[in-house]
């Protein structure tokens, strides 16, 4: 009996030949997922936010909602964003030519920045206007390679002057000029920025306030509005209020009633605070709130892109508003802020490190539109999370509206008068200032609670790690909005989306090859 032939073992080479080859196929493998993930995330060169594979038609009524994209083909019309414009005719109440160029600014320490400007300050000077005037900017640029536009965040312009490159406008490039017109309607505290590229143009200076004072300015106030910022210094960023890095001190005289417009133009939230003086959040958003009461040493914190209005009568002693330690801009920021005080001297009184405010449970309750127990026609639900992954060629970690990224986003569609909610859930493990264009909702509830203080309507509303946010608005402004998140890193990293009327188009287009890259 002759056993079976013992199996041919290979030897020590052969092995390890196999053994190199398997790895390398593997490899390989890798490289080419790899290499195709990151290919196929490369943006297309050019596209229109108009059509979409990823309509969200909402949970209201879907009569007549058969088809996708923006414009009615069943009835047959359609309105451009370009005739959704602001007054053509008329003399203009104010008049304001802003242009955008590169210059070196000093800050308050002496530091200097390479900056981006509007007329060689950053930030852009305050542009102020009366409410209810009709406003007219000319935005020219000099030299600012990418091209800028103007978006004035928070006032609810007509589509046409609403400044985003590649959905409302081309990207005004160097040597050109673009003329808005609207018409103020909201008192309140606003800004103005460059909606091209604005991750990076933001960053670097391309923005202002923008005050709409109301029609009857409260007598002998006092203001002070404050842009919290972060500039980038060559190692690293320096926190800022304005172009003043340092302690400002201001002389009032007591019993003056002040308003300190607090704007917060950074990618991050900053927490205020204000020691020396009770005082009063009047507004947030602009919009007025109803009874505020006063607070003592409370902590505020804002959203980025977000504004409070904080009112206070002078006291005979120091008053000092800052950024508390170890909170807000990071670093050692307890050197920055306002000292008021009746002379401009005195001691620098310390930062209490108070109560947290909370804008849910503020101020009385007044009747509203329309509220929680109103009848929606559509809802939407957003969930706001993050993955690693490709995006536009790079690998990120990507932040993500319903599991995509933008432009695979969904792009809310609604009818002209629909009433509208929205439920923001955040799963990510950073904060996301979600920012709706062109109009203001109403907070509903917070992780399930009803907002039970004041009416809390918000253009710029934060949703911090696992909370979840149900909010409201009347679609009453025809055209096709961004609504994104107002960390401009997260936007340009694909936290962005858009909300669309039926029946509205665009010719313009984003992409590499048109030049417009709105985030
Ligand atoms: Cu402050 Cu889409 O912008
Ligand atoms: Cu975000």
């Amino acid at each position: 009996m002759s056993g079976p032939e013992p199996p041919l073992t290979p030897g020590p080479g052969f092995r390890l030949l196999r053994t190199g080859a398997f790895a390398l196929t593997i490899c390989a493998g890798f490289v080419a997922l790899f290499a195709y993930s990151m290919q196929a995330s490369v943006l297309p060169d050019r596209f229109s936010m108009m059509t979409h594979e990823n309509v969200d038609y909402g949970g209201g009524p879907q009569t007549g909602h058969g088809h996708m994209g923006h414009a009615d083909h069943e009835h047959g019309s359609s309105t451009s964003v370009t005739d959704l414009t602001g007054p053509r005719e008329g003399v203009p109440d104010r008049r304001f030519t802003l242009t955008a160029r590169e210059a070196r600014i000093r800050l308050g320490s002496g530091k200097t920045i390479e900056a981006w400007t509007f007329d060689g300050k950053a930030p852009g000077p305050e542009l102020r206007v009366r409410q209810g005037e009709l406003v007219e900017v000319t935005l020219l640029n000099e030299d600012i390679d990418d091209g800028v536009t103007l978006h004035w965040h928070g006032i609810d312009v007509p589509n046409a002057e609403d400044g985003v490159a590649g959905l409302t406008q081309d990207a005004v490039r160097p040597g050109e000029r673009h003329t808005y017109r609207f018409r103020a309607e909201q008192a309140g505290t606003y800004w103005y920025h460059s909606h091209q590229v604005s991750s990076e143009q933001v960053g670097k200076g391309l923005f202002g306030a923008f005050i709409v004072e109301p029609r009857e300015p409260e007598k002998d106030e006092r203001e002070v509005t404050v842009l919290a910022h972060s500039w980038e210094s060559g190692n690293g960023r320096t926190a800022a209020m304005g172009a003043s890095d340092t302690l400002e001190r201001k002389a009032i005289t007591p019993g003056t009633p002040v308003r300190l417009r607090l704007i917060n133009t950074d990618s991050y939230p900053v927490t205020f605070s204000l020691t020396g003086a009770p005082f009063e959040v009047a507004a947030i958003d602009g919009t007025d709130l109803n009874a505020p009461t006063e607070l003592t040493d409370t902590r505020l914190e804002l959203a980025a892109g977000g504004r409070y209005d904080v009112t206070f009568t002078m006291p005979a002693t120091p008053v000092r508003h800052g950024v508390p330690e170890g909170v807000g801009l990071g670093g050692d920021d307890h050197d920055l802020g306002l000292l008021l005080s009746s002379d401009g001297k005195g001691d620098v009184p310390a930062l209490e490190n108070g109560p947290g405010f909370d804008p849910a449970s503020y101020g009385e309750p007044e009747p509203t539109p329309f509220d929680a127990s109103s009848d929606f026609d559509q809802e939407f639900e957003v969930v706001l999370d993050n993955r690693p992954g490709f995006y536009d060629g790079n690998f990120y970690m990507l932040w993500t509206i319903n599991g995509e990224v933008f432009p695979n986003t969904p792009a809310q569609m609604v009818r002209e008068g629909d009433l509208v909610k929205t439920t923001f859930v955040n799963r990510s493990f950073m904060d996301h200032p979600m920012h709706l264009h062109g109009h203001h909702v109403l907070v509903l509830s917070r992780n399930g609670v009803r907002v039970s203080g004041s009416p809390w309507w918000s253009d710029t509303l934060n949703v911090a790690p696992g909370e979840s946010y149900e909010v409201a608005f009347r679609a009453d402004n025809p055209g096709i909005w961004m609504d994104h998140c107002h960390n401009l890193d997260h936007a340009a990293e694909g936290m962005t989306m858009h909300l669309g009327y039926e029946g509205v188009t665009t010719p313009f287009e984003a992409g590499s090859e048109t030049g417009n890259r709105p985030e």
